[in-house]
């Protein structure tokens, strides 16, 4: 049964790859199969035809598509454009030495309903590594959490600095950063990102989260950590899955690449939702002000703690770079989310 969707799976890929031709940058081949085999079992065939289906037609698209209209991340001729204009200005240098000072941040979120025994329990939270973006900033980041304490690992996407194309450079370097995290760690897909990757990060030891959601329990009392598959790009998110199960009454974590979807999580029920996607601006003004987020969001949401209704969220400005692999006024971080109890009493009022 399951081999003959499979095959269906398959065929579909195979055929959207036939009619569009040239335009189509990964045509599958007989060697793919076993990947598709993999994904329609573990995301069922929806899911993955959809995921497939999009990442064909929609690679390298600049305008369109997603949650905006423009695309940067996916208009290539640019980004050697930005790279002469940083280093006409004296800026280039500069901003890759900042590329690889990345900093530990510390966040304390306090959540009504936590379990006594989750309270200091920490998470530690890093996004849009673009692992093979810039070795250098990559190794710098391994060195920089190999010496953290923390609970659980979560990685909010953007592991490969293209949009499209080969996706093995990027996965041997998330298997060189991956020892010297500590289990367990737990990730979604971001808009850069294949999901042709989840194998191999599942090899790894990375639960990946495509719409789905765990219990994560300590002296028989549990918290729940949801993923949802990449909603900026590829909108494959599914909120309604990924909250499946959880308990009206439990505290619930998400993780999403973007913060676009605070609207629908923080109705969702959610009590926190740790994103990236926005690497804050990455190329900023003075005072940390983003020329451009590439996010439909309020400005408040890109970059650090925020709240909207009942939800606590937290941007993280990123730990790596894409488009050029500088920084400016805008440091790579990653992040330490410590969880605290609220005040009982309070909580009430
Ligand atoms: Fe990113």
């Amino acid at each position: 049964m399951i081999r003959g969707a499979a095959n269906t799976l398959w065929e579909s890929v195979r055929n959207i790859a036939t009619v569009q031709g040239s335009a189509v940058s990964w045509v599958p081949m007989e060697s793919d199969r076993h990947i598709l085999e993999r994904l329609e079992g573990r995301l069922g065939p929806v899911h993955a035809r959809q995921r497939l289906g999009i990442e064909q037609e929609k690679d390298q698209q600049v305008f369109g598509g997603g949650m905006n209209f423009f695309h940067p991340e996916n208009w290539y001729s640019t980004h050697s454009l930005i790279r002469y204009v940083l280093q006409l200005s004296g800026l280039y240098r500069r901003g890759r030495r900042n590329a690889l000072d990345i900093r530990v941040r510390r966040n304390s979120v306090v959540l009504p309903g936590l379990p006594p025994a989750f309270d200091g329990f920490t998470l530690l939270h890093m996004s849009d590594l673009h692992a093979d973006m810039y070795p250098q900033a990559t190794a710098a980041l391994a060195e920089t959490v190999a010496g953290l304490d923390y609970d659980a690992c979560v990685i909010t996407g953007d592991y490969r600095a293209q949009t499209c194309g080969p996706i093995d450079r990027s996965m041997q370097e998330m298997a060189g950063l991956c020892t010297q995290l500590r289990q367990p760690i737990y990730a979604v897909l971001g808009n850069h990102d294949s999901i042709r990757m989840l194998p191999h990060l599942e090899e790894m030891g990375i639960r990946v989260l495509l719409n789905e959601q765990v219990a994560i329990e300590r002296e028989g009392a549990a918290i729940h950590l949801a993923g949802v598959d990449d909603a900026h790009f590829y909108r494959v998110d599914n909120l309604e899955k990924a909250a499946e199960g959880i308990p009206a009454d439990a505290v619930s974590i998400l993780l999403s690449h973007t913060p676009e979807i605070y609207r629908q999580a923080a109705h969702a029920g959610f009590d926190l939702m740790l994103c990236g996607h926005t690497h804050g601006g990455q190329i900023c003004l003075p005072g940390g002000i983003p020329l451009t987020l590439d996010a439909k969001c309020p400005r408040y949401m890109g970059r650090g703690a925020w709240r909207y209704h009942r939800m606590q969220g937290y941007t993280s400005a990123g730990a790596g770079t894409c488009i050029v692999s500088v920084r400016i006024n805008c440091p790579p971080e990653v992040t330490l989310h410590t969880l605290r109890r609220a005040d009982q009493g309070k909580a009430c009022q």
